[in-house]
């Protein structure tokens, strides 16, 4: 059996631990012969794999980033490189010249979307939800998340003690592109004291108030904002616009509206900082390992089994597959419901409204 394994879109702490478990259980499994395609679709496109032994992957499975590297712009169906022309029909030719009888596709829901075309024109796909942002379909977590919120939480503690020393409102932009994950289970773990996010848009008013409120007592703020978050009855702050890639809204920038609103109507010092890559980087925490360990084993598992065209999620504490189909282009907000909600609502933490 030949399987190749790729890493699509934005990378995330915990890919090299799912390449790593893909590839061992495939190898000692089933005596599988695995190639790494290098950089996401684009080696698809561009033809670039390399083999991937047991010494390739061998020590990876605490190293930050991608061994395989990655490309958030490649999409076969519109690809940037021949002027937005559909080259699958390509990527398919090389798929079958290279003998594949399986490809994982590591990826967001914009990887998944890909793949589940590439599934429909018969390469047999399996997928690994992969993104910070914790907001795939059909899956409570997505490995990268653990290791982004307690980076996030990290600096939240330390802005807290920087805040309470010189009396300062201290926001902290989040990523997360439309879900408040990362926002609020930091925000949580850290005690802050406003957590806005995207699912429920904020009244200015209401963080002011509390803001206010705070200077009077505590004498400090400390705002977790995620970078989708808005106002009631305003826009999205979009920090760039690139064209080329299939997800061309980048958002960012919404820490420091916030403080230019807040600012003129408090007395305190108003201060933003904006975490952006910090996030994705580095060594994923053991909770990431584990869980990108047992997506990879199950993926394997799938294909030993020979059940394609499905992506590993986790409900609960199991692992699980579903369709491509079904999280292909979809996203998970926090829920209106959510219980993580209630409990910063009863614990005193504003949600801005
Ligand atoms: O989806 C992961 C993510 O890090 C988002 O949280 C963020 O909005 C986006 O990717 C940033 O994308 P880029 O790396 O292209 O700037």
């Amino acid at each position: 059996m030949r399987v190749g394994i790729l890493t699509g879109g934005g990378d995330c702490p915990g890919l090299n631990a799912v390449i790593r478990a893909v590839a061992k259980s495939l190898i000692h499994q089933l005596g599988a012969e695995v190639l790494g395609v290098e950089q996401g679709f684009l080696g698809l496109i561009e033809r670039r794999v390399r083999p991937l032994d047991l010494r390739a992957v061998a020590g990876i499975v605490a190293a930050g980033g991608t061994i395989l590297g990655t490309h958030n712009r490649a999409d076969p169906f519109v690809y940037f490189g021949a002027g937005g022309r559909d080259v699958s029909d390509a990527v398919l030719a090389y798929v079958r010249e290279l003998g594949l009888d399986a490809l994982v596709v590591i990826g967001g829901d914009g990887s998944m979307d890909i793949a589940h075309r590439i599934s429909l024109k018969g390469v047999p796909v399996v997928g690994c939800p992969k993104t910070i942002d914790n907001d795939l379909a059909h899956t409570d977590r997505c490995f990268g998340f653990d290791t982004a919120v307690a980076i996030v939480t990290d600096a939240l503690d330390r802005l807290q003690t920087t805040g309470q020393s010189h009396g300062r409102v201290m926001i902290l932009e989040t990523m997360g592109r439309y879900a408040g994950w990362i926002a609020l289970e930091a925000g949580l773990a850290s005690g802050a004291d406003i957590i806005l996010i995207p699912e429920i848009p904020y009244r200015l008013d209401e963080v002011l108030r509390i803001c206010r409120e705070r200077e009077g007592r505590q004498r400090f703020t400390v705002i977790a904002v995620a970078e989708g978050a808005k106002p009631q009855g305003g826009t999205l702050t979009v920090h760039e616009r690139i064209e080329a890639s299939p997800d061309p809204i980048r958002l960012g920038g919404v820490g420091n509206v916030l403080r230019e609103q807040l600012q003129p109507q408090l007395g305190c010092e108003v201060r933003t900082t904006i975490l952006g890559h910090v996030q994705r980087g580095g060594s994923p925490t053991p909770f990431d390992r584990v869980l990108a360990t047992r997506y990879g084993h199950a993926a394997a598992q799938l294909i030993a089994q020979r059940r394609f065209n499905r992506m590993v999620v986790l409900r609960g504490t199991a692992l699980d597959s579903v369709p491509l189909a079904d999280v292909a282009g979809r996203n998970r907000g926090v829920p209106a419901d959510d219980p993580l909600l209630q409990a910063a609502r009863d614990t005193g933490v504003s949600l801005g409204i």
